[in-house]
Parts: structure tokens; sequence; C-alpha cells
């Protein structure tokens, strides 16, 4: 069994739909066994206890810089012996520091097509209301790998969804998590947990 340590932020929607995927007997090969918040409060901590997940709070504000941070995770990841690690509205940027101790072991769920979109100062709403602006007709989600490059990592998964007439960012944001984010984000985790991903040249291959 792998264990899967996830990374939260905020109110942890995606966490739930690996916690109600997990429970259905849908993610083979690996279980959550951490929960780690850079926010004290999140509410996806809640969500992980209600689910007797062990939780873990490592504040981005208790650390002056990126590095010092970067380090408390990186401890953390070694001490839950983190087989795959899932950003899952993980929104503190990390040393490269972490992603080269866990190559190809560590994915993020991003509200957007990339590369559309996507890289620095696209997260959460920002990224549809950017999507609104550009009036572009298809958006959706996408599941990749991270790597240094800001939503650069090889791409696993990916959904489209339909903008409607009087979409606003919220109303959009909701039905890119529940159309796509909610879906491909507990497939990919599955996926790896499987032994089903591998990446060769930056591209991954899906095995059956
Ligand atoms: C999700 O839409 C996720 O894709 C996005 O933040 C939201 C978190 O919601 N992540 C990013 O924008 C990362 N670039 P959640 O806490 O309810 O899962």
């Amino acid at each position: 069994m792998k264990n899967i340590i996830v990374l939260v932020s905020g109110g942890g929607t995606n966490l739930q739909a690996l916690i109600d995927s997990q429970e259905r007997g849908d993610i083979k090969g690996g279980r959550i066994t951490c929960v780690i918040s850079s926010k004290p409060g999140a509410y996806a901590l809640e969500r992980a206890a209600k689910h007797n997940i062990k939780t873990r709070v490592i504040a981005r504000r208790d650390y002056s810089d990126t590095i010092e941070y970067s380090r408390a995770i990186l401890s953390a990841l070694d001490e839950e012996k983190a087989d795959l690690v899932v950003y899952a509205g993980f929104m503190t940027i990390l040393d490269e520091l972490v992603v080269k101790a866990y190559p190809n072991k560590m994915m993020n769920v991003h509200p957007a097509l990339i590369p559309s979109f996507c890289g620095k100062g696209y997260y959460g709403l920002r990224v549809h209301e950017e999507v609104l602006k550009k009036g572009v007709k298809l958006t959706g989600a996408t599941v990749h790998f991270v790597t240094e490059v800001c939503d650069g990592g090889p791409i696993i998964l990916q959904k489209a969804v339909e903008i409607q007439d009087g979409d606003t960012p919220e109303i959009l944001q909701k039905r890119v998590m529940e159309q796509a984010e909610w879906k491909i984000l507990p497939q990919a985790v599955s996926l790896f947990c499987e032994d089903k991903l591998e990446v060769r040249d930056g591209i991954v291959h899906i095995k059956n």
C-alpha cells in the first residue's frame, strides 16, 4: 500500500473527493495517511479529521522564507514515508529542493486546461476570471506531475468543461470542480498507486 500525503491550504473539496473515492474502494494500491496544511484553521483539516486521517499544520507564516518552509515540508514528507504527494488546493510555492526529492511522485490539480491559464499568478478563482475575460468556450482541469516549472510538469489527465452564458467566476469554478477536478484527481491518484503511470521524455503514458 502506498502512503498518499495530501497538501492543502483551504476548503479541501478536492481532498474530499479523494476521501470519498478511497471510501468507495476506488483508489487501489494506496491510502491517504496524512494531510498537511499550510494554513491553521483550513476547513480541509476538519474534513480529514472527520475521517480519522492524521493531520499536520506546517504554517507558511511561521517561516521567514521559501527555503526554510520547503525544508520543513520535506522533513514532514520524509517522516510520513510519502510514496505520493498530492497538491489539492495547496497555495504555497515550494523550493525545487522538494520536487527534486520526489521526482514524478508529486501531483497537482490545476483548474484549467494546461498550457492555457496556468503558471505564476494563476490560482483559484483568478484562473476562472481570466478564462471568462478571454472568452474561451472550453476550459477544464488538469492533473500533472509537479516539476520545478510552475504548472509545467508532465500532464497525467485532463477533462474539458464548457463555458455557459451567464457564467461568473464562482459558477464556473464550481462546474469545473464538479465535472472535472473531483473526477480526474482521484483517477490520477489511483493510476499512480496501481503503478500505471510511466513518464518517458516528459510525456505520461498510461499502462493498461
Ligand atoms: C481548486 O480549484 C484547485 O484546482 C485550485 O484551487 C482550488 C482549491 O479548492 N488550485 C490551484 O489553483 C493551484 N494552482 P479545494 O481546496 O476546495 O480543493
